[in-house]
């Protein structure tokens, strides 16, 4: 695997690939990689003849009071990872080269950026976009793989891509999960003993709402047991809602759903997602 820290290098690889007929995909990722991110190079290796992953801990999806600074960094570990599951390439950009002085260019998605995380995390969604928007540039790939763990961040990125015509397929990949349940995630680790115990209760508590909505059950009381199983098992939530998979605006029975959860256990917030099936009409 090569690993690439100057654009113009990056650029010379890639056009070299491009050149030669080769299709690119592209997994951007902030690091701390785990098996999650593994499965999308794994889907990224079924998709293209040439896999780019990415490693930028992007300042400007983290607000103010977030967790850019510890923020987990691991790049001789990620490194290994990457070569041992066959990715071409690793872009790592520094600050400067996504952020160059004066940078002063803003990517917002409006509507589905907006509710549940947006709302939580004022800003996230632009950080996240501008930086996706420029790895996209960067790199030019023809497709590029994000986790469905982060479903709202997924439904930004397919819009964004849609409304600035991006040449570039977007596809979405399942969550990989612990034995237990838990999604896999960066911030896992910050969890104590007895938090990561208790931390099943998120996908749990989502699971048991959504099974109770497929059956027909009424939507308001499934959100109210979920929010109670986890304040319950210690959580703080920031939200438990129920949305149109696709807009993520209301749901509405007859059409896929998705219910999202956010919560906190001690200093680490989590989220989770489940499908809900459309549900019969009687
Ligand atoms: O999901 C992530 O790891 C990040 O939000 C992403 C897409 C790499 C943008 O920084």
């Amino acid at each position: 695997m090569q690993t690439i820290r100057e654009l113009s290098m990056l650029r010379d690889t890639v056009g070299g690939w491009r050149a030669a007929g080769e299709r690119i995909a592209l997994v951007p990722t902030m690091g701390a990689l785990h098996d999650g991110h593994m499965a999308l190079v794994e889907a990224a290796r079924r998709q293209a003849t040439r896999v780019v992953a990415s490693i930028f801990v992007n300042p400007m999806q983290f607000g103010a009071s977030e967790d850019l600074a510890r923020y987990p960094r691991r790049e001789a570990a990620d490194t290994r990872m990457l070569t041992a599951a066959g990715v071409d390439a690793l872009w790592l950009p520094d600050v400067d080269t996504m952020y160059p002085a004066g940078f002063a260019t803003t990517i917002a998605v409006s509507g589905v950026s907006e509710g549940l995380d947006g709302a939580a995390r004022p800003g996230h969604f632009d950080g996240v976009a501008t930086v996706v928007a420029k790895l996209f540039h960067q790199v030019g790939p023809d497709v590029a793989l994000f986790g469905e763990k982060d479903f709202q961040q997924l439904a930004v990125i397919r819009r964004m891509a849609i409304d600035l015509n991006m040449d570039i397929e977007i596809v979405g990949v399942g969550t990989q999960r612990d034995d237990d349940g838990l999604a896999l995630s960066s911030r896992n680790i910050y969890l104590a003993p007895e938090e990561r115990q208790a931390a099943v209760a998120l996908p749990r508590a989502l699971g048991v709402a959504a099974a109770a909505i497929e059956r027909g059950g009424e939507v308001a009381a499934a959100l109210a047991q979920a929010r109670t199983t986890l304040t319950n098992a210690g959580f703080s939530i920031d939200y438990v809602e129920l949305v149109d998979a696709e807009t993520l605006g209301a749901p509405s029975p007859a059409r896929p759903m998705r219910l999202l959860g956010a919560a906190t256990l001690g200093t680490t917030r989590l989220i989770d997602n489940i499908a809900v099936a459309p549900v019969e009409q009687g």
